[in-house]
């Protein structure tokens, strides 16, 4: 049943890691994946398509009510799942990093929040979830079975940005980047509504000295010794 699913809440900052360690975790364990930041960047998405206001917090409300959203698994696993806006393949357009800022913008807003509150507990079906996110373990997912919040400072995710970035031939600058993560932090983790920060009962893991590998082998530890 839905409700005996177990749920692992992986939250963070942005650009630390967590949406690998959410596909890699899930993957081993045949779980499904909730990614939160995909619908925030959505409702941003959606809202710029159609010439709604970020400040317009009644219209946002709507949108993220009546999100016509797909989530199609791909064999790729650069990027293992497709998403579709309205039955539109949106997966690139959302992972710009304009995208995400949009997304940050929207995301305060209570009435939005509560909007894609219900679509986000629907994820929740055996055998279990992996949720990444902002609030997974403080707020929409308060009993997970485990929390873990994964960090880094803001010049080792930056850094790691500017390398996914230049593998994909995009050029941008590390000190554009370090600021607009920096930006980000600040919005995340100083709004009223579902701040960014650990839940009590989190494992925090600050990755700044490991690489991937290292990560997921500390929380495949710690999903093994709780989950047996
Ligand atoms: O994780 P991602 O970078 O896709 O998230 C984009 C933005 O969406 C975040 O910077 C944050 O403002 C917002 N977000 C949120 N709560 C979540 C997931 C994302 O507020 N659970």
């Amino acid at each position: 049943m839905a409700e005996d699913s177990p749920v692992i809440a992986i939250d963070g900052p942005s650009s630390s890691g967590k949406g690998v360690i959410t596909h890699k975790l899930a993957a081993h364990l045949g779980f499904h994946i909730l990614d939160s930041g995909a619908l925030y960047r959505l409702v941003g998405l959606a809202a710029k398509k159609q010439g709604i206001n970020f400040d317009d917090e009644a219209a946002l409300t709507d949108q993220a009510r009546t999100l016509d959203v797909r989530f199609e698994p791909t064999r790729d696993p650069e990027e293992p799942l497709r998403i579709l806006l309205e039955g539109a393949d949106v997966t690139l357009e959302l992972r710009t990093d304009e995208a995400g800022v949009d997304a940050s913008r929207v995301a305060p807003l209570p009435g939005v929040r509560k909007g894609i509150g219900e679509l986000q507990r629907s994820f929740k079906q055996p055998p279990g979830l992996v949720a990444d996110g902002r609030d997974m373990g403080t707020v929409v997912f308060i009993d997970a079975a485990i929390k873990i919040y994964l960090t880094a400072s803001v010049q080792a995710r930056a850094e790691r940005r500017y390398n996914q970035l230049k593998d994909k031939d995009i050029s941008v600058s590390l000190h554009d980047l370090f600021q607009s993560i920096q930006a980000r932090d600040e919005r995340d983790m100083n709004r009223k509504v579902a701040p960014l920060r650990p839940a009590e009962d989190a494992y925090v893991i600050d990755s700044t000295e490991l690489d991937i590998n290292q990560v997921f082998a500390q929380v495949l530890s710690i999903v093994n010794e709780k989950l047996g």
